[in-house]
């Protein structure tokens, strides 16, 4: 019997195969439409020790070998064909030389490492993504010849691996995406005959270990997507047999040295993310020494190159793939640079300085497949060489400078783009009729002067297949009502709309976006109530439809359905009714901003259950990463999430450090009533803004148990009595507003509260630094004025002087000393004012 069949039956033997079909009712044997698919899936099988010889004609197929039937429906149950030689005893498999059982579901073959142990002549072994856990595990391996073992895309952690060194033959070990962590293990250094070692995706995170630099033998090195650390040593250039090497996504440094010019065999090498520092030209001339032809992959995005790029990039001539993204490359890319590029698919430099001077009529001597130029400088044409690439699927022509209309070559190709960034130009124009975008992925025309309607554009979107998972149209001039089309658009993941001239009702059929996560529709004209099919919208984390004409209430189900929000903006529209306590379920909540509508009522108690409000660390999903808020799409693509906020008077767009945010914003309402002491639990609130309101009261006593509180607004109100004391404990406090109420007493004295200006506490009964009036002289008659402010005592001045430079000290000194706020403060200040690109990095 042969190998391959024995391979074959074995694989159905373990994934038992149960068929159901659901036609025919009562038992007249075998169903006949069944019987036939067991006809047609037995031609699909190799079978030449004829053991489905009974499979044959009209007969009743529940008599036939190894198919089990319901015995009162005649439905085929079962299908059992395992190998009649396979077990338990191994006599027909001492040869089998070669197993690849991937993708079969072996969860409940808990035996599996049992059974090929018991293969002694096994060569190959391939079990990718078999597993979701771990198995009992034998130490010692019987299967001594085995030379290629694959395991990837299981969840193995380091326990599998004692038996994998007792491999001592094994020449090809690949475990790409497990769940390997800790240091690389220094058992690999037993496997003397290893050629191929590919670990990417798993948890390592040690150095490189000195031991692997002894492999002169290694061909293929694949660490990538882990998280070692530290230098990449110098004793890396002994290992000359190198032609594949990835170290991607890592936190590595290193400086490539000039002995790597010896490696005459490397055909790929990807550095994605390790910090290099080095000059481009000096890294391109290390890789030219030896065999420049020999080169066809280099990945070195976000590695902080600098210097301009030289010609004789013209001398790697197979280059397939160039990746430079991400550094600080300036000077001009020339046609010269291309000449000898004939097999280049993939070239993206994006997120540099560079300029493209090429001439209009150029005709590249490559097809490309990918193509990024993001930020490099290309206008103002649209530059119609690009037309001569006729397979283009991902194109980034972000922020490249260009003043045109999207050219119809481009509109009618469409559909062979899976991703397509024209962001940050000036294009004008308006959609066309007639779009197809069955293969878009990923279309952003964000920040560019298109108008017109996109009814034909979302309406025509109307085939089966649409895969569309971030739509960004925002800062457009588009206009006109949304369509009611969004039936089809079911994996859109992103959805941003803001800063155009829309307007009318929101469409019913948006509740059909159930992917949806990112939808802003800020600052356009849209009226009417938020229809109730929104509800459907479950997966929604950041919705932003401030500056808009919406009317009605904010319905109770927003609370109920948008479990896992983040944010949430209704900023600027008509609302009015009572803030339903239902929106306390959102327990990630990050920004809450329903300013400046009529809402009214109190403040529900239960804002305390704002988890992520009470807690920095609260985290409830997966999707923040390095300090960044990203909204992952199916395709792996990352959409970094925005949001507009007023903090301390001024909007400020927030993307990178957004889930460092908590923000509440219920500025310009009619609430009233006390602030519930329970608003003073979230520990982790930063920003709170409840002015031109008729809130009364007392600002609560443990107001000051809010230590996150950098910004504080309560002016407008009706508050009442003093000042909390404990308020002079909020040390990162920098922005306090509590102007026009009815406050009483002297104000706290703190190393802060003096700095701040006197309008902070104007158009109250207040008394004390920093304020003129002398408490003592105050009697605390309310409605009395005290007047005689032109009188000034000089001592005040002292004493305010002395207030600040205390206060501004007491910032300052606390920042030298706490690294962590030094650098949020920092990362901070880098961000206020800076109009954020929507560029995609990826980061630590
Ligand atoms: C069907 O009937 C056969 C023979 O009577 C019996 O062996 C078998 O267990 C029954 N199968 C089921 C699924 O009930
Ligand atoms: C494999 O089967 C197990 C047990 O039935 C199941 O829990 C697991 O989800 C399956 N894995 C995959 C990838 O289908
Ligand atoms: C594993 O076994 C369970 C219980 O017998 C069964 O429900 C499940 O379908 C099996 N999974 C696979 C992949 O065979
Ligand atoms: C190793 O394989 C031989 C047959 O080739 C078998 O007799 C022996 O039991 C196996 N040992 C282990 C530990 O599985
Ligand atoms: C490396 O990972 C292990 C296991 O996950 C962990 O215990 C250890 O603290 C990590 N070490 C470093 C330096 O991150
Ligand atoms: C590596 O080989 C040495 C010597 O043969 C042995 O003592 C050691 O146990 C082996 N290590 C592993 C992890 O298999
Ligand atoms: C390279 O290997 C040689 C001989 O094995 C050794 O002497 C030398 O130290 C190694 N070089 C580096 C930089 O590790
Ligand atoms: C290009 O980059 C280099 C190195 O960073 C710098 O010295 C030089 O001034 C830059 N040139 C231009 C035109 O920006
Ligand atoms: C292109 O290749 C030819 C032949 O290999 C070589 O002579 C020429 O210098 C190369 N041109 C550039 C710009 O590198
Ligand atoms: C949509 O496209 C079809 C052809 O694909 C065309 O006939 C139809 O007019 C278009 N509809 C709109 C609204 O543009
Ligand atoms: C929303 O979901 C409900 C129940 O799942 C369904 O009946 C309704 O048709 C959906 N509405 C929309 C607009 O998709
Ligand atoms: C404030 O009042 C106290 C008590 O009456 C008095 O001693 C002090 O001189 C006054 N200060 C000023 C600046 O008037």
């Amino acid at each position: 019997m042969s190998a391959v069949a024995i391979v074959l039956l074995e694989l159905l033997a373990i994934a038992t195969i149960n068929i159901s079909f659901c036609s025919g009712s009562s038992y007249v044997g075998c169903i006949k439409s069944e019987g036939e698919a067991l006809s047609k899936f037995k031609q699909d099988l190799k079978d030449p020790s004829n053991r489905l010889a009974s499979w044959t004609g009209d007969g009743d197929c529940c008599t036939w070998n190894g198919v089990v039937c319901n015995n009162y429906t005649g439905h085929v149950l079962e299908l059992r064909l395992e190998n009649p030689y396979l077990r338990p005893r191994l006599e027909g498999l001492s040869s089998l030389k070669y197993l690849d059982l991937s993708t079969v579901n072996l969860s409940n073959a808990s035996d599996w490492l049992l059974v090929i142990n018991r293969l002694p002549s096994l060569v190959v072994l391939k079990l990718r993504g078999c597993l979701d856990h771990n198995f009992r595990l034998l130490p010692i391996a019987n299967t001594s010849l085995l030379a290629t073992l694959d395991l990837s895309f299981n969840n193995f952690d380091n326990s599998i691996l004692s038996w994998v060194f007792s491999l001592t033959h094994l020449v090809s070990f690949t475990a790409s995406s497990n769940n390997f962590q800790g240091p690389t293990p220094e058992g690999f250094k037993n496997l003397t005959s290893l050629r191929h070692l590919l670990l990417d995706e798993n948890k390592f995170n040690s150095s490189i270990p000195n031991w692997l630099y002894t492999f002169s033998h290694l061909e293929s090195l694949d660490l990538g997507k882990n998280s070692l650390q530290g230098m990449i040593s110098d004793s890396l250039v002994n290992m000359t047999s190198i032609t594949y090497f990835d170290v991607s996504f890592n936190k590595l440094e290193w400086t490539i040295p000039r002995p790597l010019g010896r490696f005459c065999n490397l055909k790929s090498i990807f550095l994605a993310g390790v910090k290099l520092s080095q000059e481009i030209s000096e890294v391109l001339d290390i890789f030219s020494t030896c065999n420049p032809e020999g080169l066809q992959q280099l990945v070195m995005s976000d590695c902080q190159l600098f210097g301009h790029i030289p010609s004789y990039l013209g001398e790697f001539s197979s280059l397939v793939k160039l990746d430079l993204s991400f550094n600080k490359l300036n000077g001009t890319l020339s046609e010269t640079h291309f000449a000898n590029l004939t097999n280049l698919l993939t070239f993206i430099v994006s997120g540099n300085s560079l300029i493209l001077n090429v001439s209009p009529t150029w005709h590249p001597a490559f097809q490309l497949l990918r193509l990024g130029l993001g930020s490099c400088h290309l206008g103002p044409r649209y530059p119609s060489w690009l037309h001569s690439q006729k397979q283009l699927s991902h194109l980034d022509l972000s922020g490249t400078g260009i003043t045109d209309t999207i050219p119809k070559t481009l509109w009618d190709s469409l559909s062979k783009f899976r991703v397509l960034n024209l962001s940050h130009n000036q294009f004008y124009g308006e959609f066309p009729g007639l779009t197809e975008v069955d293969n878009l992925i990923s279309f952003d025309l964000s920040f560019n002067n298109l108008s017109g309607s996109i009814s034909h554009f979302i309406c025509n979107g109307t085939s089966e297949f649409m895969l569309l998972q971030i739509l960004n149209l925002g800062d457009n001039f588009f206009s006109g009502e949304i369509p009611d089309c969004w039936m089809n658009w079911n994996f859109l993941t992103v959805l941003n709309l803001g800063n155009n001239k829309f307007s009318g009702n929101l469409p019913i059929s948006m509740g059909t976006l159930t992917s949806l996560q990112s939808l802003h529709l800020r600052e356009n004209n849209f009226s009417g109530t938020i229809p109730v099919s929104l509800k459907n919208c479950t997966s929604l984390l950041a919705l932003d439809i401030g500056e808009n004409e919406f009317v009605g209430n904010v319905p109770t189900w927003v609370g109920e359905s948008f479990s896992k929000m983040l944010i949430l903006n209704v900023h600027s529209n008509n609302f009015h009714g009572l803030l339903p306590p239902e929106l306390c379920h959102l327990a990630s909540l990050q920004i809450l901003d329903v300013a400046y509508n009529n809402l009214s009522g109190t403040i529900p108690k239960c804002f305390s259950n704002f988890s992520a409000m009470v807690k920095m660390n609260y985290s409830s999903g997966n999707y923040i990463q390095c300090n960044t808020f990203f909204v992952h799409t199916d395709s792996g693509r990352n959409y970094l999430e925005s949001a507009s906020l007023v903090i301390k008077g001024r909007e400020v767009q927030y993307s990178s450090i957004l889930n460092l945010v908590r923000s509440i914003d219920l500025s310009n309402n009619n609430f009233s009533g006390e602030i519930p002491t329970e608003v003073t639990n979230l520990e982790a609130l930063q920003t709170l803004n409840l002015s031109h309101n008729f809130f009364s009261g007392k600002i609560p006593e443990s107001i000051g148990a809010m230590g996150s509180l950098e910004s504080v607004d309560l002016s407008s109100n009706q508050f009442s009595g003093k000042i909390p004391k404990s308020i002079s404990s909020l040390t990162l406090l920098s922005h306090l507003n509590l102007s026009d109420n009815n406050l009483i007493g002297k104000i706290p004295s703190s190393t802060q509260l003096q700095s701040f200006d006197t309008s902070s506490f104007t158009g109250n009964e207040l008394c004390g630094p920093p304020l003129l009036k002398n408490c003592t002289e105050i009697v605390p008659t309310p409605g009395s004025e005290t007047g005689n402010e032109d009188e000034v005592d000089w001592l005040f001045y002292v004493s305010i002087t002395l207030g600040f430079i205390v206060g501004f000290w007491s910032v300052i000194g606390s920042l030298l000393v706490n690294k962590r706020w030094r650098y949020m403060y920092c990362h901070f200040l880098d961000l206020l004012g800076d109009k954020l690109w929507n560029v995609v990095r990826k980061c630590c």
